[in-house]
């Protein structure tokens, strides 16, 4: 299975999602691959945000390797599963698919854990420090979520 993790500059909350659910995977040795990319090109072959990059250390996560690209159109052929982080996203990851399969792939992160409340994980860009770390919060758990739902397909 293949994984795109998807937000706006690719440079906060995508690399994080990204950083978090390859972590889990290759300690699990689960036959997923994972990437990020942002609907924006403003950042393009940056690192991530050095405040997201801290957020993920601090928890045993290195997202510094990780480098900014935009979401290209050929996403769809590539990626099984496409999860954008807000409403913007969803938009704009939507209005480049050419087919239902295509549009069926994309769904908000946060639809993959189950009676979630909260639908968008929100952009920490001009936030503090707590809005980095519920960022994580909510990956984190979304990330265990399509763990979760890979291994319950794959005993089926
Ligand atoms: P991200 O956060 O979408 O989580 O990577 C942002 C990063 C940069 C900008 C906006 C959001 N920006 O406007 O530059």
């Amino acid at each position: 299975m293949k994984v795109l993790m998807v937000c706006l500059g690719n440079i906060c909350r995508s690399p994080l999602a990204d950083g978090i659910l390859r972590h889990k995977v290759n300690k699990l040795k689960l036959n997923i691959e994972v990437d990020s990319a942002g609907t924006a090109n403003y950042h393009e072959g940056e690192a991530p945000d050095r405040r997201m990059i801290e957020t993920a250390r601090l928890r045993g996560i290195d997202i510094s390797i990780l480098k900014a690209r935009q979401f290209k159109k050929n996403d769809f052929q590539i990626f099984d599963q496409i999860y954008v982080m807000d409403q913007n996203n969803y938009r704009n990851v939507i209005q480049l698919a050419d087919t239902e399969t295509e549009k069926d792939k994309v769904k908000l992160l946060l639809q993959a854990i189950n009676n979630y409340q909260a639908l968008e994980v929100p952009d920490p860009y001009y936030g503090n420090q707590d809005d980095f770390d519920e960022v994580y919060n909510m990956v984190d758990r979304a990330t265990d979520a399509i763990i979760d739902a890979f291994l319950k397909n794959e005993k089926r």
